[in-house]
């Protein structure tokens, strides 16, 4: 047997407790079946008498990153720790310190990916990070080798389980969106900060990453058009039922002639599409390319035994060598890719589901329709709902389906819409997925 190869984590919260659960309950399977013993060395934490998912000896946990690097038994450093600045500082050590690194931080990966893979590279060490996109689906894996064949033009996907589980809740259990917030929280799905996943952040650091290695270009967050789920209302869900939609958080890459269009935003789907059927803190992706089509990979986005599954994939693939050798030989990551370039704002193409609220008087619904005319969008369905009975000044909902129209042409409407005098409460703007053009 060989010598065991010394692993030590940086955090043990919802991920790092199930990481060193599977290194600790499932030592010997992992040992016949990868041929590599570990051996669990430090555990750095904020407060090692915190109570945790799991009961490990107290002697591995520790407040002192310099106990960690400069353990000569610890050949590889996985980072669960979360944020971009400490966590940034501890990975850039651990490489000059000569260890491998594996991390699940998509927020570090896309601001400073470029910066921690050079420093990488000029180590001779590798970064392994298919935990940073959609937890447990090896989707980085299948992308960089089952598809490095492809020329990929398309990546569509649910990439936030705890959004999906927000939207799912509020419309199969007619629960609050604070409800189904705290739900995914306790369930360890949220970010620490979990105003990154609802606000879209954390799908569009997710998407940075895909992004990159689908478009093979160095892709730059601040370049992705975001919006979260925080306006949509239940009615919208419900109407969007009506229609024969699902509203879920989609994260768009899309290659055209003309640059990259990258985008996250709350999106309607036909119900018939794949994407719809996705609940809960599942995750799923659809990746077009050539030769190969459409393909589609899903599993469970969110949580810290799924994530520990694609965290311990990672720490055999580099005990065993593969991942220095994809990290040296494909070039894939953004310090070594050109920079992608973008295609301007607004330019691409869908139809639109409007909500607003007008006063309810007459001529309020022509007003809505010059809008729209004047700025080119054609209406394909309206309809007005009434007011509730019992408040006689409440605005009346009115939404609008319209025929494919570019989205910098829907945010003008919307923009006058607002302005508009019959206008009680603002309009909401959601795409909706095109069957055709998806
Ligand atoms: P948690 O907040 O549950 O755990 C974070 C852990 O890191 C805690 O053990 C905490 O210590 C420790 N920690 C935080 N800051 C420091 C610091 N400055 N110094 C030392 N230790 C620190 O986070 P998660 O496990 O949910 O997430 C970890 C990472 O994995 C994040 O990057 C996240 O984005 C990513 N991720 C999370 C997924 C999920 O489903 N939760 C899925 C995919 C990726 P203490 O326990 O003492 O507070
Ligand atoms: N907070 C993230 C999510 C965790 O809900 O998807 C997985 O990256």
């Amino acid at each position: 047997m060989n010598a065991p190869i010394g692993v030590s984590l940086i955090g043990c919260g919802a991920v790092g407790a199930q990481v060193a659960r599977m290194l600790t309950e499932h030592a010997d399977e992992l040992r016949q079946t990868s041929g590599c013993r570990f051996e669990l060395r430090n555990i750095l934490v904020r407060d090692p008498s915190r109570s945790r998912d799991i009961t490990l000896p107290s002697k591995l946990f520790t407040t002192h990153a310099t106990k960690l690097l400069a353990d000569a038994g610890t050949q590889i450093v996985i980072e669960l720790a979360g944020g971009t600045d400490h966590a940034k500082t501890l990975i850039l050590a651990a490489l000059l310190a000569g260890k491998d690194v594996i991390t699940a931080n998509k927020a570090l990966l896309a601001l400073h990916g470029r910066e921690v893979f050079a420093a990488a590279r000029k180590a001779g060490r590798c970064v392994a990070f298919e935990a940073s996109v959609c937890g447990g689906v090896p989707l980085i894996e299948a992308i960089r080798r089952g598809l490095i064949a492809n020329r990929i033009d398309a990546v569509m996907g649910i990439l936030n389980g705890t959004s999906n589980y927000i939207l799912t809740r509020m419309l199969e259990n007619n629960a609050s969106y604070a409800h189904a917030l705290a739900e995914a929280q306790a369930a360890g799905y949220a970010e620490a900060d979990p105003t990154l996943d609802v606000s879209g952040g954390d799908a569009a650091h997710k998407l940075t990453i895909l992004a990159g290695i689908t478009m093979r270009a160095a892709c730059d967050f601040n370049k992705i058009n975001v919006e979260g789920i925080e306006k949509i209302e239940l009615s919208d869900l419900t109407a969007g039922d009506q229609l024969g939609y699902r509203c879920k958080l989609l994260a768009i890459a899309r290659r055209f002639d003309d640059g990259l269009d990258l985008s996250v935003q709350p999106t309607f789907i036909p119900t018939t599409h794949p994407l719809a059927n996705v609940s809960g803190p599942f995750n799923a992706v659809s990746v077009y390319g050539h030769p190969i089509g459409h393909t589609f990979f899903y599993g469970r986005g969110a949580g810290g035994a799924a994530t520990a599954s694609a965290v311990v994939a990672d720490l055999v693939d580099t005990a065993i060598g593969n991942a220095r050798r994809t990290f040296e030989r494909l070039v894939l990551l953004p310090d070594q890719t050109p920079a992608a370039t973008y295609r301007p704002t607004g330019e691409t193409a869908c139809p639109h589901y409007i909500r607003v609220g007008l006063r309810d008087q007459p001529g309020g619904i022509g007003k809505l329709a010059t809008v729209l005319g004047s700025h080119g969008i054609s209406i394909a369905t309206i309809v007005q709902h009434e007011p509730p009975q019992s408040v006689s000044s409440a605005a009346v909902p009115v939404i609008v389906t319209t025929h494919p129209t570019k989205e910098r042409s829907v945010r003008a409407a919307v923009d006058d819409i607002t302005r508009m005098d019959v206008t009680q409460s603002p309009p909401i703007s959601i795409p909706v997925l095109d069957e055709r053009e998806s």
